[in-house]
């Protein structure tokens, strides 16, 4: 892992998490990373919306990031049920993740749509963690790489840089399936985003790309360690504060 890239580990809560056991989780991944007292890494948890706000008061002054799962694009109106980036940030949130392919899945986003997501996170001064990653049948069908090159060309907004966004490489089929891909495929799919983005902002090298998909405490170590991953987006295993601490450290 590239020491100029601090890497960022992540705890996509998902749709799980009452408020009891939320904070009892969100207590314990602060108290956690205090001890540690990381100046190396950060640490992020994305809770479901109704908890970002409770979150972010249980983890203040122990270093912890909290982030949103979803934004609406835009800043306010007629959109039942959603949330905009401005609301998330006033709930206490720092980041966003946007296009995880559960929503692009669940609720048809697109490229596009994906696009306008990042751009409303920096309008209200978040930063967006945009996910990208092929399905099983593209994998099988050689698609992968090309597939990478679609999302990114799409979602990526005109004028990122490396402070102002994270990428995200999930491939589909190893979400919550308990499989990976190789070390080698996880390294060739972050040299080719990253190959790829150098023709999209000035300063991909220093941009951070996160590996999602079955990451636990067991495989962190060497999915860290492969080429041009720096940091991990955890889905299952940031469920347990002690789980999810193994994965931070192992970073
Ligand atoms: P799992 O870690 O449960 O496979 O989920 C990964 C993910 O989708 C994180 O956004």
């Amino acid at each position: 892992m590239a020491r100029s890239r601090r890497p960022l580990i992540a705890g996509n809560w998902k749709m799980n998490g009452l408020r009891a056991d939320a904070m009892n989780l969100a207590t314990g991944v602060a108290a956690g990373v205090k001890r540690a007292g990381w100046t190396d890494r950060e640490v992020l948890v994305c809770p479901p919306a109704t908890l970002v706000m409770a979150v972010s008061e249980a983890v203040k002054g122990s270093g912890v990031l909290v982030g949103g799962q979803n934004c609406h694009a835009s800043v306010s109106g007629a959109h039942t049920g959603d949330i905009s980036a401005e609301m998330l940030g006033d709930a206490g949130a720092s980041h966003v993740i946007v296009g995880h392919s559960e929503r692009r899945t669940d609720c048809g986003e697109t490229d596009t749509d994906v696009r306008h997501k990042a751009e409303a996170a920096w309008r209200a001064g978040l930063l967006p963690i945009v996910c990208i990653g092929e399905t099983l049948a593209e994998r099988e069908s050689g698609r992968t790489l090309a597939v990478l090159e679609t999302q990114l060309k799409g979602s990526v907004p005109a004028g990122a840089t490396a402070a102002k966004l994270v990428v995200a490489y999930e491939p589909v089929w190893a979400i919550g399936t308990g499989k990976t891909p190789s070390v080698a495929e996880v390294a060739a799919a972050h040299a080719h985003i990253r190959r790829v983005l150098t023709g999209l902002i000035p300063d991909a090298g220093a941009l951070r790309l996160l590996y999602g998909g079955s990451v636990k405490g067991s495989n962190a170590g060497e999915l860290l360690a492969a080429g041009d991953v720096d940091g991990a987006l955890v889905g299952g295993a940031s469920l347990k504060a002690d789980e999810f601490l193994a994965i931070a450290k192992a970073a």
